[in-house]
């Protein structure tokens, strides 16, 4: 089977089309045909070497999300055949999903929604769960103010919607005025480009994809989680009673599930900027990495 992998970090061009040999699913798992999957930061950082905390050992294949179809079931209870979505810690579990075949266990998969193709279901995982767990760690509630940041990206766009179908208001931080209309689109009550515009003291929550200063912006005694772990721990808020966090994703199949009803109740909208074959995951990474993006990167096996 074809798995895109490296066996040295640097740029796009260290990653490379190898044939390996198919993985034998062991106890537990289920084999899956990848029909799509997605590019997200972290595959960037951990290419380039710059991973915080190091990953596997070399040489690696990549990938944190996936979407299928079922080629061994084992004894999940799914079907030959069944479409899929899976998010593979792929740093921990040295397991990557940018691969014509992945073994994962069956606690990691859902079905894929109904209402979707896979390209655009590769694009949900990795990003739709840390957005549906941080906002869980913040233990926002409807009526609630939240603030995120980065919201115009992959897990910000996706936070504000999750949001807004919880009926918490939401406001958005973005980096370019370009954006502001996305994600008032997405269900941001207000957007702003510039951190001081945001009232002071003022949200019950901070969700910080990227690194933004707003500590001043989350009110005392409230919550503030960053997942943006380039840029450092959170700000210490301790003072004003402010419990922070650097918040890590974590495999969940039931977690995944609820995220698909929502995409097929129309909750939840999926944002594909575009789609490459892997033989073109040069040109897909050099698009990513061009910013500014309000939708994500599809890779078609
Ligand atoms: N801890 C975890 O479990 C976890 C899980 C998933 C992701 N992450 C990390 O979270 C971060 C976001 O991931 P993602 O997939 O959402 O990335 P993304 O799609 O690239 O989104 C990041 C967004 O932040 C914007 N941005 C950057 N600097 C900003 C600033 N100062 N003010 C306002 N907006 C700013 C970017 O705008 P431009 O494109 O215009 O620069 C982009 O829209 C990445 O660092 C990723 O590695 C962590």
């Amino acid at each position: 089977m074809r798995a895109l992998h490296i066996d040295r970090f640097g740029g796009p061009e260290v990653v490379a089309v190898r044939e390996l040999p198919s993985p034998e699913p062991g106890p537990g798992e289920v084999l899956v045909r990848v029909v799509a999957s997605s590019l997200n930061p972290v595959d960037v950082k951990t290419r380039s070497g710059t991973i915080r905390g190091g990953g596997p050992a070399l040489p690696m294949t990549l990938g944190w999300d996936l979407a299928g179809v079922v080629v061994s079931p084992g004894d999940s209870g799914l079907s030959v055949g069944e479409r899929v979505i899976a998010m593979s810690a792929q740093l921990a579990a040295g397991r990557g999903t940018w691969a014509d075949l992945v073994a994962l266990p069956a606690r990691t998969l859902a079905a894929a929604p109904t209402n979707t193709s896979l390209v655009e279901a590769a694009t949900l995982p990795l990003p739709g769960l840390t957005a549906a767990q941080t906002l869980g760690w913040l233990g926002v509630s409807s009526g609630q103010r939240l603030l995120v940041t980065g919201a115009a990206g992959a897990v910000g766009g996706l936070a504000v919607q999750l949001a807004r179908a919880w009926g918490i208001t939401v406001d958005a931080l973005v980096s370019r005025s370009a954006q502001l209309e996305i994600v008032a689109d997405l269900g941001a009550q207000r957007a702003v480009t510039d951190v001081a515009e945001l009232e002071r003291r003022h949200y019950d929550a901070v969700l910080d994809t990227c690194g933004a200063p707003v500590g001043e912006a989350v009110r005392d005694g409230g919550r503030y989680a960053t997942i943006a772990s380039e840029h450092g721990d959170p700000p210490n808020l301790s003072h004003r009673g402010v419990t922070t966090t650097l918040h890590q994703v974590k495999e969940n199949a039931a977690d995944l599930a609820d995220l698909v009803k929502l995409v097929e109740t129309g909750g939840l909208r999926l944002r594909l900027d575009s789609s490459f074959p892997i033989a073109e995951v040069h040109k897909a990474f050099a698009r990513f990495e061009t910013r500014g993006l309000t939708g994500k990167i599809a890779l078609v096996f």
